[in-house]
């Protein structure tokens, strides 16, 4: 008789990036090793029957324990941010190692190692975050941290502690073109925001709400299009995160019309949440959803659904920013109720992404069970460099799966998991939620339960990105 099979799905209905299937998933040593009807037995087995299997979620944009100033701590570290997701439908996750200026890039990513070391539920890899591009950095740590698998890293165009100079960004984007890395930009004017705030500030205009005032779209697109601008000069790929609205995707497609090749990311926050949640009074609750770029307003909402369901947007992240409204560590610094520019930047998301997508997304018609894929789990793995380990159903992938539960469910802050006391999206309707999430071949959430595995997740390398067909070498 043959080996069974660590594992079998039973008559599961796979939706990839590219086809639906019926099929058997025959799953050993944490790998898809078959997949075809009528499968061998399983020492374990799980009938799918009748429900829709997908590829665990890959989040390429989330915050995890990240140092912050002052009193400021993230609610997330890499358990109990790696339990959201799991819980969520997410399997793969890339938060940042961030570098802090005045310390070397190597020393950072040692720190986020070691943070995360035994932690993760599920695997995960690192961006890099250069505040500071000194010699060392762009001749030899960033080449160096490239070559071992830290393959792609985030440029700020604003924050006061973050934010490059184009001629940084330049020599930035002139390293990661020549070492065949992907630059992700945040863009918006720095200097307009403070400018804005200044203002606003001195009229006495400190209520949350007047965060949406102080980052007008204008500022996110002339930073998209001046990203877009040096990413030329230097003929490198680049990719724009969390894209907002309608100005800074113009600029995108004249990019892309051009032939120039611009990725682009959009978050849950840009499709379900507008400006008005930010409070249109001087009230404190709108400091929930207090992000940058800001949520914009409901036609927006409509034109950043056109670019998901048209594939102008390559990858739908979280950017998974935790910080409580209780306590005094997030949201009210030292207890504190401060003013709009002072409140720590960011909404949850990582358990939400997967189930609002598929809900409003695929089950409401607006997109394809394939985009849907594709857009949050095969062209973030593709996009970082991870595909086809990650981001798919296929012999050879990790086994690495989600089983749907469909029906209608009220989303509650009290059902998530991670450490988060809010949900900027309480109450909303869905009508999907991950029944089962499998990591590695193992199951960490089944029927409304967790089953922890801290140091189940390891540090991935991630390659080259797939989606860029030549990285031109200097
Ligand atoms: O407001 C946001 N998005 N906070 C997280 C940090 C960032 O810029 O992505
Ligand atoms: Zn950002
Ligand atoms: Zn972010």
């Amino acid at each position: 008789m043959s080996t069974p099979f660590d594992l079998v799905i039973r008559n599961a209905l796979v939706a990839t990036a590219s086809d639906s299937f019926h099929t058997d998933i025959g799953i050993s040593q944490g790998r898809i090793v078959q997949l075809g009807k009528q499968l061998n037995r399983g020492i374990e087995e799980i009938n799918a029957e009748g429900r829709v299997v997908t590829p665990g979620g890959v989040d390429a944009h989330c915050h995890l324990d990240e140092i912050t100033s002052g009193p400021v701590r993230m609610a997330d570290d890499f358990n109990t941010g790696t339990r959201a997701a799991v819980c969520g439908g997410t399997t793969t996750l890339i938060p940042f190692a961030a570098q802090q200026r005045g310390q070397s890039l190597r020393t950072a990513v040692e720190e986020y190692r070691q943070r995360a070391h035994g932690q993760a539920h599920v695997d995960y890899a690192f961006h890099l975050i250069v505040t500071d591009p000194t010699p060392e950095v762009l001749e030899h740590e960033l080449p160096e941290l490239i070559a071992e698998g830290f393959t792609s890293f985030k440029i700020y165009m604003t924050y006061d502690d973050m934010k490059l100079n184009d001629g940084q960004i330049l020599d930035v984007l002139s390293v990661a073109k020549q070492h065949g890395a992907l630059a992700m930009l945040h863009a918006e004017n720095a200097d307009c925001i403070q400018w804005l705030t200044r203002k606003l500030l001195a009229a006495g205009n400190t209520a949350p709400s007047f965060h949406a005032s102080s980052r007008p779209m204008l500022v996110e697109r002339e930073a998209t299009h001046r990203a877009i601008a040096l990413a030329e000069l230097i003929d490198t790929p680049i990719l724009i995160v969390h894209v907002s609205g309608k100005e800074a995707i113009e600029q995108i497609r004249w990019a892309r019309a051009l032939g120039l090749q611009v990725f682009a990311e959009t978050c849950p926050q840009y499709l379900f949440l507008t400006a008005e949640d930010l409070g249109t009074d001087n009230s404190y609750h709108g400091a929930r959803c207090v992000c940058s770029p800001p949520p914009r307003d409901t036609a927006n909402q409509e034109i950043v659904w056109n670019g998901i369901s048209d594939g102008l947007f390559t990858v739908f992240s979280s950017d998974h920013a935790p910080f409580r409204m209780d306590g005094t560590q997030g949201k009210r610094p030292d207890g504190r109720e401060v003013s709009f520019d002072r409140i720590p930047n960011g909404v949850p998301g990582l358990e939400t992404r997967m189930a609002l997508l598929y809900s409003a997304g695929v089950l409401e018609g607006r997109i394809s069970l394939q985009r849907f894929v594709e857009l949050t789990a095969t062209n973030p793995a593709k996009t970082y460099g991870l595909h086809p380990r990650k981001g798919t159903i296929a012999i050879g992938s990790d086994a690495d799966l989600v089983i749907w539960d469909e029906g209608l469910r009220t989303l509650r802050n009290d059902d998530l998991h991670h450490n988060v006391d809010y949900t900027p999206y309480e109450g909303m309707q869905l009508r999907a939620w991950p029944g089962l999430t499998l990591s590695k071949g193992l199951v960490l959430w089944r029927d409304g339960q967790f089953q922890p595995h801290p140091g189940h997740g390891s540090l991935l390398a991630c390659g080259p990105s797939s989606l860029i067909p030549t990285q031109r070498q200097a």
